[in-house]
């Protein structure tokens, strides 16, 4: 039997490069050689977008068709809706028993998001929700429903693994085995930096390239893009590894990535040149996922159908797995 693999995704909008190189190639890889749960966690996503259902009920929707015209196969990997899984959220319930308030406060991704939020809306802790701090407690339930035994995820996940892994170990202890420990399948790929040479492409730091965008959108993107700050006139010579531009052609695998590397360090390569060519190769690498794209937003029902179809292979795995938690915690009254 092949392992069970589990990730999830907060539609809270479309997928950008970041997630693609940071990610989603690694999902694309081993997606055959896995049993492959992948949730879209619209109940996440609403802890801190709870007054605005509109976002995350779009981009289900857009996230879906992002994945499938990247390649994830639907024939291999289940792709369901969280919220439609009403199983996870009975395990929450449960699981909120064993974990203490300080140490959900003590989880250093939960810490630093709660940090971010105090800085944008003041320091009085009041944005801060009892959903927000317990999701942690869900998402063990998310990997939990489904036995899941490996999680790919980035380095700022891992507390949330760890603090999952407790969550069973004290949950086994108590009830006796039933839930599955898992482990983390750390990315390989360190996070993707911003053309604007942050350390991180995020859609909020406004520095994101989407999957969908367009030529045009991509174009004044890359225009605006750091490069050797030294460099003043188009014949100066530069370096090419502090220019976000050379980056961006070793990360899409530019063709001609050694000729950039000498012309540019020569000072036989204009800045303009260059991010021309790497428009131009960045439309080339996005074309085929563009044409998906425009296949899928032509035809919703197909999108659907890759929707419920996973959700209710999900749903029977996370019912027996839940059939066995209610057991073991005997709550299972009526159930012979
Ligand atoms: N917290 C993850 C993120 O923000 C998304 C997520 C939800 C997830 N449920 C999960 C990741 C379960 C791994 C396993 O990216």
């Amino acid at each position: 039997m092949p392992k069970i693999v589990l990730t999830g995704l907060r539609p809270t909008g479309k997928l950008h490069l970041g997630h693609y190189f940071g990610a989603a190639q690694t999902w694309l890889k081993i997606q055959n050689d896995y049993d492959f749960y992948m949730e879209i966690a619209d109940i996440q996503a609403l802890t801190d977008n709870f007054n605005n259902p509109d976002k995350v009920r779009v981009n289900v929707r857009e996230v879906t068709i992002d994945l499938l015209s990247i390649g994830i196969n639907p024939d291999k990997v289940h792709l369901y809706i969280q919220s439609m899984i009403p199983e996870i959220a009975e395990l929450t319930v449960l699981y909120s028993n064993l974990v203490t308030m300080a140490r959900l406060y003590r989880n250093p991704t939960v810490k630093t998001e709660i940090a971010q939020k105090k800085a944008l809306f003041g320091n009085s802790g009041e944005s801060v929700t009892y959903g927000f701090v317990g999701y942690p407690v869900s998402q063990a339930a998310d990997i939990t429903a489904f036995d899941g035994e490996l999680v790919p995820v980035g380095e700022d996940q891992l507390p949330l693994i760890e603090q999952c892994r407790e969550i069973v170990r004290k949950f086994n202890s108590i009830y006796g085995e039933t839930l599955v420990e898992p482990e983390p399948l750390l990315s390989s790929t360190p996070r993707i930096k911003g053309l604007d040479g942050n350390d991180k492409m995020g859609k909020s730091l406004g520095n994101a390239i989407f999957l969908a965008d367009n030529e045009a959108t991509i174009a004044k993107k890359v225009m605006g893009a750091i490069t050797d700050p030294q460099k003043i006139k188009k014949d100066d010579p530069a370096n090419p590894d502090i220019c976000m531009v050379y980056y961006y052609h070793k990360l899409i695998d530019s063709k001609n990535l050694d000729d950039i590397c000498v012309e540019c360090k020569k000072g036989e390569r204009g800045c303009v040149a260059c991010k021309k060519e790497l428009i131009h190769n960045m439309m080339e690498f996005l074309k085929p996922i563009h044409e998906k794209r425009t296949y899928y937003e032509m035809h919703p029902e197909v999108v659907d159908e890759v929707l419920l179809n996973g959700t209710e292979e999900a749903r029977k795995k996370a019912q027996e797995v839940m059939s066995k938690v209610r057991k073991n915690v005997k709550i299972d009254y009526f159930d012979d």
